[in-house]
């Protein structure tokens, strides 16, 4: 097979006309801060993950923080997997915590409930779970080590059918290579009215209400009427965290999309599954496929990378264990995290690949293994 012309990312967003028709009105409107999108995109993301609020923030991990803020934790020891995105075990020292890192799950890399039964101590304010390459956490198993404080990162998981309901709270992202995207983004979502109206106050500077809220002609109750209201009281502290109406725009538009790119995504799953060479593993299947992270059991791994690179194909890790950075050495063994990351290989798996460019990476894989 001929080598490509281009480079295939291992990950990547997609565009389209209808996400710029969208954005160009919006651009249009005058409005471009927090306003009526946001509250759109609120309104729909809540419904769409079957709770009753939903807040709109700058990213995931602005998210996770205030989360904790939210839930005033600003001490105590914060539990969290090792194989993950940095934010889960960087963001609790934000807030002059510990972060405590777990072992994960051998088939899921999830958080292990046994990991977290023995980090477990009367110092924990909160575990943070996160959904692997979108397959669902098992916090069933997890509360019962653990009865409090879980937030569940779905930073990976948008949309698993049920992911984001069985932690105390969720928080999601739509950064740039995430199944839809807007850049970047993220939203919590909670049945708490107390943490919600907290949250809210958390991501505009502890303003009682947002500059568009306060446009509304109470009468007309019409946006943009005279009845601007300039003056609020400030009584507590709050960040600048809060979503505006571009990304909501994009990312509103992007919602439409989730089904093609779960389904790109899943066929790419299928085919993988079924065609790449025995030496490359099987993961356990994920009904959202954020990306496609498997296991290379026979020391390979680093080679087929370099490989794949010669033929222009990207893979990366999805994760280096945190411990294994300095900043986040821990005194204890990680069994399986220190083990199974060696193996770890991501493949191209996004919504703008099409047959040819699953059957380059299968064909490539194949020679290499011959
Ligand atoms: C598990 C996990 N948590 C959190 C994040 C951070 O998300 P964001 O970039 O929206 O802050 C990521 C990003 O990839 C992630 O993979």
């Amino acid at each position: 097979m001929q080598i490509r012309n281009n480079i295939l990312p291992v990950l990547r967003p997609l565009g389209d006309e209808h996400d710029i028709n969208e954005l160009r009105k919006t651009i249009l409107s005058g409005w471009w801060g927090r306003g009526p999108k946001v509250e759109e995109l609120e309104k729909k993301f809540a419904k769409k993950i079957g709770t009753k609020y939903a807040v709109a923030v700058t990213s995931n991990t602005a998210g996770i923080d205030l989360v904790l803020k939210a839930y005033d934790i600003k001490r105590g020891n914060v539990l969290s997997p090792t194989i993950s995105f940095v934010t889960t075990a960087m963001v609790p020292l934000w807030n002059n915590c510990k972060s405590i890192l777990c072992d994960v799950d051998l088939k899921t890399n999830n958080l292990d409930p046994l990991s977290v039964k023995q980090n477990v101590n009367k110092n924990t304010k909160a575990v943070i779970a996160v959904n692997y390459a979108g397959i669902p956490c098992d916090i069933d198993k997890i509360r019962e080590h653990y009865d409090g404080l879980i937030i569940e990162d779905c930073a990976l998981s948008y949309y698993t059918d049920g992911a984001g309901l069985k932690g105390d709270i969720a928080v999601w992202s739509f950064q740039a290579v995430k199944t839809i995207s807007c850049g970047d983004g993220g939203l919590i979502t909670t049945n708490s009215k107390k943490i919600y109206d907290r949250l809210k106050l958390l991501t505009n500077f502890g303003i009682p209400a947002d500059t568009y809220q306060r446009s509304v002609d109470k009468k007309s109750k019409q946006k943009l009427q005279p009845g601007y209201v300039w003056d609020f009281n400030i009584s507590s502290i709050g960040y600048k965290t809060y979503m505006n109406d571009i990304q909501a725009t994009l990312l509103l538009s992007q919602m439409n999309k989730i089904d093609k790119s779960i389904n790109t995504r899943l066929e790419i799953q299928r085919m993988y599954n079924k065609y790449l060479p025995k030496e490359i593993s099987r993961p356990i299947w994920s009904n959202t496929c954020q990306f496609y992270s498997t296991k290379i059991e026979n020391g390979s791994r680093n080679e087929l990378m370099k490989y794949l690179s010669s033929k222009k194909v990207h893979s990366t890790i999805h994760f280096k264990p945190i411990h294994l950075h300095s900043l986040f050495k821990q005194n204890k063994k990680f069994k399986i995290a220190d083990t199974e990351w060696k193996k770890y290989i991501s493949l191209p798996c996004h919504a703008a690949m099409n047959e040819e460019d699953i059957d380059y990476v299968i064909y490539w894989c194949k020679e290499f293994y011959k």
